[in-house]
């Protein structure tokens, strides 16, 4: 019965080698170790063997219904690569090359228009020496609150509101100001930083608020910081970003991790002042609240406020990219509709 056991093998070996698909190689599985395969068949035959027959018989059979497996397995997997690879070398696409995506009939992608403005902003603050940080999206109560000089008790919480997670500690962000303590932590002044993302409030959606939007935060921290510091950076960075003089105004704004805070307004883009859904009917937008610092929040930075003070912004992304591209709702910027997306730069 030995014997029968090493033909079976070799005649398995010789029948597998000559299996060159898939279904071949399935067929001579079953045909050897399959249910009624013939290895069982064999088995089958041990009926009025010895018991010491039927050890030895069992445990070589086992061991070549094993080794046999293993090869079905081994060719089975090469095949597998095979196909692979034969269809990775004749359905090879470069997709960083514009023409072959034409080729096959696609549109190139695009950047969407805030990475655009995004990127547009960064080049300018790094060209006048800032760092660009990130953040991230859940954040913790003191990152977002706590540190920002805005207390659990304080009614500034109500400003904005919060997405948070079923532990009532960590939330979606509600602002970029989070960078700001994040950026405190890991640096030593003098220093400047912007840090741009994304945000969330949980709010009712109009033509211009949306749940998620955008935000550029920055901060400068050094000595003898002034608030004509601050206004010559804010009007610097609106020249450079509209590429012309655009009419803004200050007014007195409350935020608690400034002090005094400002609202920087400047004049509709999209209606020339003359009053649309973009700027409620007022003409103005509010673009860029700002302010100096509050001593307390440098305080949770680990700064020292008997030597630095700063000023720090948060400039809303949407708003500018849809007076750069006269959009009147801020709701298609997050729709994903290709039709939207489709109307900017393409490479
Ligand atoms: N974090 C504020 C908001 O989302 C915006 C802001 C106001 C940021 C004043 C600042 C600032 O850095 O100084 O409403």
């Amino acid at each position: 019965m030995l014997e029968q056991l090493e033909i079976l093998r070799k005649e398995f070996d010789t029948d597998l080698s000559a299996a060159i698909d898939k279904n071949a190689i399935l067929n001579v599985k079953s045909q050897y170790i399959g249910k009624t395969g013939k290895m069982n068949d064999i088995l089958g035959k041990m009926k009025d063997a010895s018991i010491e027959v039927k050890k030895s018989v069992g445990a070589k059979s086992n061991e070549i219904k094993n080794e046999m497996s293993i090869k079905i397995d081994e060719k089975l997997a090469k095949i597998e690569a095979d196909e692979i690879n034969e269809n990775l070398a004749k359905n090879w696409v470069d997709i960083t090359l514009t023409e072959s995506i034409k080729d096959l009939g696609l549109t190139a992608a695009g950047y969407h228009p805030v990475s655009i403005v995004q990127r547009e902003i960064e080049d300018i603050f790094i060209s006048m020496g800032f760092e660009i940080l990130d953040g991230p999206h859940i954040e913790d109560e003191y990152h977002n609150f706590e540190a920002l000089n805005i207390p659990a008790t304080h009614p500034a919480r109500d400003m904005q509101d919060t997405f948070w997670f079923s532990d009532m500690k960590h939330l979606l962000r509600t602002h970029t100001s989070t960078i700001q303590v994040r950026g405190m932590e890991t640096r030593k002044p003098p220093f400047k930083f912007v840090g741009p993302g994304k945000v969330f409030r949980c709010e009712a959606t109009d033509a211009s608020h949306e749940i998620a939007f955008h935000q550029l935060e920055g901060m400068l921290v050094g000595e003898n910081v002034s608030v004509a510091n601050l206004i010559y950076f804010m009007k610097t960075l609106l020249s450079e970003i509209f590429k012309k003089d655009v009419e803004v105004r200050l007014r007195p704004g409350f935020f608690p991790f400034v002090e005094p805070g400002f609202e920087l307004d400047i004049r509709c883009l999209n209606c020339g002042g003359k009053g649309c859904s973009v700027c409620k009917q007022s003409g103005w937008l509010e673009l860029l609240p700002c302010g100096m610092v509050h001593p307390n929040v440098l305080k949770y930075g680990g700064i020292d406020t008997e030597k630095y003070n700063g000023f720090a912004f948060g400039l809303g992304l949407d708003r500018l990219v849809m007076m750069r591209y006269k959009i009147d709702d801020i709701r298609h910027i997050h729709s994903g509709d290709l039709r939207f997306a489709k109307q900017f730069a393409e490479f």
